[in-house]
């Protein structure tokens, strides 16, 4: 089964079950300071979880993109990837445990549709932990349906609970389903979720029946939600018999491409080398869909500009790496009898693009589930291209500083580099640590990690404090703070509407309790009068006390009513729409967005707007407060 086909079943199934087709969102979640890009097929349907009606109905069903990072150390063995497509499906106060098994093993097992023998399947539920009682009713349910008792592991929290995905949120007891691929059990105890590896995890029915309060409460939800996950690589890989998800048709064409690219290199040939093809691909689909989103970012030194270069840095590193070793190989071939030693400027370094050709094979391979690759194709390849050409740049000079310090290190006969000299290159030349412990050992050098570790965390400290609770993935911040600083976006993209003109469209927002920033196209800076303005345009509506009022419409209904939609954004056929004003003719805002706002401006606080700035080419910044 391909990849295409298990997506298109999945949906298929549900759709005939009563569930509406949402479509997936945008990786780089809105308003959301908790997390850098979206973890979860649940992450986007976080506010209809905690109780809102979602304009498409109460059964729903999608595919969505993820990143997660949490692993990217991890990613180039068999397995882990960054990049991920999620299947879900999602009841909201409708159907719960029962339905969300029956359903679940009907699409496992009918031979309609995924036909797994019932021999095959296991499954792990809840096993009680505090206030929360062992999930007998789920238990019951795959037992009714044919789930054995000994392929049922009742498993404690650590193990079958999910959420909430940050520190707050919705969150549940959950009933996750096992394909087994063994002959025999590995000893008594092997049940589903045992860790010998012929076990494998497809799915996952969570109950959401809690959120999880700031002060570490589990208060029970006004109604019960399911949310079920269901990873399309790894349900591939499962399903076709295949040890790897590299092995399966989703990476196919690409690993191809990756090959042709490091100038002819076949996959399976050298476990190192596939180690590499291995991060060159996930990182370059990674890359590729961040740069392909409707909200995308370019590569930067901050937040998911900062992950991104990462992810485009380590795919052309391992590039070049890949790209020298099949040079080298050749040119051993054909000369066993010189002294031929590969150069550090192989073919890739010469100015040749390494990456965009693979990312044209994602984007093909993509761009039906995912039309957003192809209108973003230019974008895409012009990014890729840029930041190698950086990186390639960044590469020479550290290597030309190294080849400086030779001399002298050469001179060490323990034939240590010492750490601090190795961040020295980090810090001031950006040269990642790999590189110089690969040319260090080109001389037979050891670099001193323990001492550049030290250096780099020492460095790292300060600005992690601030970054790292975005990388673990979250929930939106939805307290008091927020929400009034979420309304004051739409007060302040309306007023630069009107001072600046309708060119302005909100490029991204992001907000904390503490402020807000809001980034607009528009292509100079603005005078202080135009920002005086805006402040008071803003300040001006908050004194009117104007009521925010919400409607459901379809979209088309919304814009000619003439609430601003974000250009580029997926949204439903239904969408919400938020008025602030009097009444729908008298009114100062109006945007089609998912909410949460204020319900009168007058509880907002004084705005002020603390700087306008450049935020990258045509986009602005601007940061603001309300006091
Ligand atoms: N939220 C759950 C997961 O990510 C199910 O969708 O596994």
């Amino acid at each position: 089964m391909t990849a295409d086909e298990l997506r298109n079943k999945y949906i298929e199934f549900f759709v005939s079950k009563g569930h509406a087709q949402i479509q997936g969102k945008s990786l780089l979640p809105d308003n959301d300071p908790t997390v850098l890009f979206t973890t979860a097929g649940m992450h986007p349907l976080v506010p209809y979880l905690l109780g809102e009606e979602h304009p498409a109905g109460k059964r729903l069903v999608d595919y969505q993109k993820c990143i997660r990072t949490g692993d990217i150390d991890s990613v180039g063995d068999a397995s882990h990837l960054t990049f991920f497509e999620m299947l879900g499906n999602w009841s909201l106060g409708d159907y719960f445990k029962e339905g969300a098994i029956e359903m679940s093993f009907e699409f496992l097992t009918s031979p309609q549709w995924l036909g797994i023998p019932v021999e095959k399947l296991g499954v792990t539920v809840f096993k009680g932990e505090g206030a929360v009682p062992r999930d007998d009713e789920s238990a019951a349910v795959w037992k009714r349906l044919g789930i054995p008792e000994n392929r049922i592991a009742y498993l404690p929290r650590e193990d079958n609970w999910w959420g909430p995905a940050g520190s707050t949120g919705p969150c549940g007891p959950d009933s996750e389903m096992f394909y087994y691929v063994g002959d025999a059990p590995c000893g008594p105890d092997c049940k589903p979720g045992c860790s010998c590896g012929k076990w494998l995890e497809i799915w996952n029915d969570v109950f959401m029946q809690y959120n999880k309060n700031a002060e570490g409460a589990y208060e029970p939800l006004a109604r019960k939600c399911v949310d079920t996950g269901m990873g399309i690589e790894r349900t591939v890989t499962i399903l076709n018999g295949k040890k790897s998800v590299y092995d399966t048709d989703i990476f196919a064409s690409i690993i191809n491409a990756i090959g042709e690219a490091a100038g002819g290199y076949r996959y399976g040939d050298d476990a190192e080398k596939d180690k590499s093809v291995r991060i060159i691909a996930d990182h370059v689909r990674s890359a590729t869909f961040i740069l392909g989103d409707p909200k995308a970012v370019s590569p930067s030194n901050v937040g998911a500009g900062y992950v991104l270069r990462r992810l485009i840095r380590r795919a052309v590193r391992h590039g070049r790496k890949l790209s020298r070793d099949v040079q080298h190989h050749a040119d051993v071939q054909q000369h066993t009898d010189t002294q031929q030693h590969e150069s550090s400027s192989g073919a890739y370094s010469e100015g040749s693009r390494f990456l965009s050709p693979i990312a044209v094979v994602i984007v093909d391979q993509l761009k039906g589930p995912y039309p957003e690759l192809q209108e973003n194709r230019t974008f895409i390849m012009t990014e890729l291209d840029r930041e190698e050409e950086k990186f390639m740049e960044t590469l020479q000079k550290g290597e030309h500083e190294f080849e400086k310090l030779l001399p002298n290190l050469l001179k060490d006969p323990r034939k240590i580099m010492s750490g601090r000299l190795a961040f020295k290159l980090y810090d001031t030349y950006g040269f990642p640590i790999e590189l110089t412990e690969e040319l260090a050992a080109e001389q037979g050098m050891k670099v001193n990690r323990e001492e550049f570790d030290d250096a780099f965390k020492k460095h790292q400290e300060l600005s992690r404090s601030q970054s790292s609770q975005t990388f673990k993935g979250g929930l939106g911040d939805q307290g008091e703070m927020a929400v009034k600083y979420h309304t004051a976006t739409h007060l302040l993209h309306k007023a630069l509407r009107m001072i600046l003109g309708d060119h302005v469209a909100q490029k991204g927002s992001n907000i904390t309790a503490e402020r807000m920033r809001f980034d607009f196209s528009h292509g100079a800076p603005m005078t202080q009068e135009e920002v005086q303005k805006a402040e008071a345009i803003v300040n001006e509506q908050i004194q009117k006390d104007l009521p925010v009022s919400m409607e459901v419409m379809d979209l088309d209904t919304a814009k000619a009513s003439g609430a601003i939609a974000l250009f580029g954004e997926k949204y439903e056929s239904q969408v919400r729409v938020y008025t602030i004003g009097n009444s729908p003719a008298d009114f100062f805002s109006k945007e089609v967005c998912g909410g949460p706002h204020v319900e009168r401006t007058g509880t907002m606080g004084k705005f002020t707007i603390q700087k306008e700035q450049s935020s990258s080419a045509g986009v602005r910044r601007i940061r603001a407060v309300l006091e």
